[in-house]
């Protein structure tokens, strides 16, 4: 490609440090729907002839599909895909090849490369959170009344519904789609055209590519086209938050899984077995996922330090960028694809989780309301009379709920039997009513507003 200024070819460690095309080989659909583009608009600006356009633009289709017959060479005397493709191009249709690298460079060229290539992403990325949320919607709406200890510091807390908690995550993924959608608005810009850095004197014209290839515009600002990532960033950093989210409901489903929790089994799609202990069930697939995502992490801090310290404009440490994306994309594609089939298939053993939910003396704070609101008495005050029952529930060795009348009243004389009404774990799901509460009527109504796209 540089032939005119060099006298001698790379040593072999060059070549082999300098080639991307064994991971760049990635990006060849996205390579080729750029150089449409770039020589449609050629050709239509008077650039390159109407016929050469049309004989680069012929040869491209066949180029594709050579690709999509064969796949791409690891030719690393040809560097990049870029350079794949226009050698490629030039073996099909001879010297005509060379204009398509009229006013562009390969620095803008891979910049669109990889801002497209983003964009499936991040579309691929959302198909797969939609079936997500599908998935937890329907095993919400399932158990929308089935209790479960709620916890905090992993302590039995108050009683919720698995309803509830699986909506948490439904939450959750709505908020990791809306920023991957907010990446790609900002990636969605075409730095085709910037070429080197200092854009071109050719009577390019740049809205027209950029709408060819389905952009809403050119980029601004020539150097910061060729030369930023922050869309590859940006699309890491969405990435790591929906891995963070997926690793939480993954280590739930390990503990749950586990025996002295019992709250979920796995199903045998799901799970692994022991090549010494018979028994074992092993939730392989959920710590994959909570694994995963510190990898994912690491690709975006490793994106991250690449560019921390770069001058403007390219420089050959950025063709490192793609590597961590692809890698991030793979992992996170998997472990959504993963967490998806363990919630369409895994059994929720509900009886255990009520008994674990009766277990707690869970209902406490539901016996202070109590107080607070039928005897009137203050919220601090009710706290410590209902801190005597736990220990008075204690030690009989019975839930909150069956301490016998005359025991609760030795405690407080202004404790009568309708107490009993707030004391199960069914009644205190149901009074919490609040917008955003347990209530199965809640859950319901949330699934609801979910299902009409709210
Ligand atoms: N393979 C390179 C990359 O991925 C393409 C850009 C090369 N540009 C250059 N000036 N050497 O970054």
């Amino acid at each position: 490609m540089w032939g005119g200024r060099f006298a001698e070819g790379p040593a072999a460690v060059m070549r082999e440090i300098n080639a991307s095309i064994p991971f760049d080989k990635r990006l060849w659909r996205q390579d080729v729907a750029g150089s449409q583009a770039h020589v449609k608009m050629l050709g239509a600006a008077g650039i390159v002839s109407v016929e050469d356009a049309a004989a680069i633009s012929a040869g491209l289709a066949q180029v594709a599909a050579d690709y999509e017959a064969n796949g791409v060479a690891e030719d690393l005397t040809l560097e990049d895909i870029h350079m794949q493709t226009e050698a490629k191009l030039g073996a099909l249709i001879g010297p005509v090849a060379g204009r398509l690298h009229t006013a562009r460079s390969r620095n803008d060229q891979v910049a669109t490369d990889f801002r497209l290539w983003v964009r499936d992403a991040i579309d691929q990325v959302d198909g797969a959170l939609a079936a997500f949320q599908q998935a937890l919607l329907v095993r919400a709406d399932e158990h929308a009344d089935s209790v479960m200890p709620g916890f905090t510091h992993l302590q039995s807390a108050q009683p919720v519904t698995l309803g509830h908690h699986l909506m948490a995550y439904y939450e959750m993924i709505a908020r990791d789609r809306s920023r991957f959608h907010d990446a790609r608005a900002r990636a969605n810009l075409c730095p085709l055209g910037s070429a080197a850095l200092a854009g071109t004197g050719f009577p390019i014209d740049r809205e027209a590519t950029a709408r060819t290839l389905g952009f809403d515009g050119p980029t601004r600002n020539s150097l910061d086209g060729v030369s930023d990532r922050d869309f590859a960033i940006e699309y890491l950093t969405a990435a790591v938050q929906c891995a963070l989210h997926l690793s939480r409901l993954a280590e739930e489903f390990i503990l749950w899984a586990s025996q002295p929790f019992g709250f979920v089994s796995l199903s045998d799609q799901w799970s692994t077995g022991s090549s010494i202990m018979p028994q074992k069930r092993n939730p392989d697939a959920a710590e994959l996922v909570r694994g995963h995502s510190g990898r994912i992490l690491g690709c975006m801090t490793g994106l991250m330090v690449t560019m921390k310290g770069l001058p403007l404009a390219y420089s050959k440490d950025m063709q490192d960028d793609k590597p961590p994306v692809f890698e991030a994309h793979d992992l996170l594609g998997l472990s959504i694809a993963a967490m998806t089939g363990m919630v369409e298939s895994a059994t929720f053993r509900t009886v255990r989780m009520r008994q674990a939910a009766e277990a707690g003396f869970s209902t406490a704070t539901d016996l202070a309301d109590w107080l607070v609101r039928v005897a009137d008495i203050p919220f601090r005050e009710a706290h410590h009379i209902t801190g005597s029952a736990v220990k008075r529930a204690e030690d009989l060795g019975v839930a909150l709920d069956r301490v016998p009348l005359a025991d609760l009243q030795a405690i407080d004389a202004r404790i009568d039997e309708r107490v009993y009404g707030v004391l199960s774990v069914d009644a205190s799901v149901a009074s919490r009513t609040s917008f955003g509460g347990t209530a199965p009527a809640r859950v319901r109504a949330a699934i609801a507003a979910a299902r009409n796209g709210a």
